[in-house]
């Protein structure tokens, strides 16, 4: 008589790992246990307590159905609709860019700058660009005294960081608003921190990133111009009318914008030299310069 194996937690693991591997995943391993705890409602550490138990029907229904989409690119982040950025949850859907790790190098550089102002009262920042409000809110949640505007071009964007500023209980001190770079954004206010994560890929990488990137994330939230800095080449003199002397200008770039970025900065006298910070990677990463 022939042994039908049963669809252990570890065999629909193991299955998933070589299938997502064989449809050019990257992390086919990771991301089978990400699929199956969102599937099974828990944890991804509680799948290794459960093991070697039968995955109930429902739970093969509906992890199969997730690893269906994995393999035809959507990203995990968007199956399950969560990315953790900066230790903490945030909510993402197809409107705005899964939060990325080397952007939580933009929210270090305003704590840093930020223990230069300790106990100088409120802390005024704006987002530009909020997206999922990853930097927004992370800002408003490690400093306390902060207030945040962030802003977005895209309302639907605006929708999703509107539900995790709610989640992360910081709507006293986060507005959101709609507005092109500073367009709507009263004339006569004034910041002490500008901080950006901008789109900033040009029409030729856009043509050649994977094709994850490129055919599930908004492209207004990718795509910075034909050259890539047309965003950056707006917002260094606009923040610049927006900071008051002594406040900062804080942006993400891509390593190969950085000379680019570092002129547009250089070309507007408002701002002192700009300081380049690296990822871990030792990627040229987070533009910083001083409003004069
Ligand atoms: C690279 S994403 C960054 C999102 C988020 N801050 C993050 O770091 O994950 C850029 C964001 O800028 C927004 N955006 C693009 N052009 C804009 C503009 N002219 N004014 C305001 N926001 C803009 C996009 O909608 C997108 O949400």
């Amino acid at each position: 008589m022939s042994h039908v194996e049963d669809w252990t937690i570890r065999r629909l693991l193991q299955w998933t790992t070589d299938y997502l591997a064989e449809c050019g995943s990257e992390t086919p391993r990771l991301d089978g246990e990400i699929l199956l705890a969102n599937a099974c409602e828990c944890e991804r550490i509680e799948l290794y307590t459960t093991y070697d138990e039968k995955a109930p029907d429902s739970v093969r229904d509906s992890f199969r159905s997730l690893v269906r989409e994995r393999a035809r690119g959507v990203p995990v982040a968007y199956l399950v609709g969560k990315r953790e950025f900066y230790s903490l949850p945030f909510r993402v859907t197809p409107d705005v860019l899964i939060p990325r790790p080397e952007t939580e190098h933009v929210v270090l550089s305003v704590l840093e700058k930020n223990k230069e102002w300790e106990g100088t009262g409120a802390v005024q920042c704006v987002d530009v660009g909020t997206g999922s409000g990853v930097i927004a809110i992370c800002v408003a949640r490690y400093i306390p005294n902060a207030n945040v505007l962030a802003v977005d071009i895209s309302e639907a964007a605006l929708e999703v960081a509107r539900s995790n500023v709610v989640a992360h209980e910081v709507q006293d001190r986060v507005e959101l608003m709609r507005s092109d770079l500073f367009a709507n954004v009263p004339q006569d206010a004034v910041f002490d921190v500008v901080v950006s994560n901008p789109p900033y890929i040009s029409e030729d990488e856009l043509a050649n990133v994977a094709p994850e990137v490129r055919c599930h994330e908004p492209r207004e939230a990718l795509l910075g111009g034909v050259k890539g800095s047309e965003v950056i080449e707006r917002l260094v003199p606009q923040s610049a009318d927006h900071l008051r002397p002594g406040g900062c200008l804080i942006f993400e770039i891509s390593p190969m914008l950085e000379e680019v970025a570092c002129q547009i900065v250089a070309g507007d006298d408002r701002f002192g030299p700009p300081v380049v910070n690296k990822d871990l990677a030792g990627h040229a990463r987070v533009v910083e310069a001083l409003r004069q």
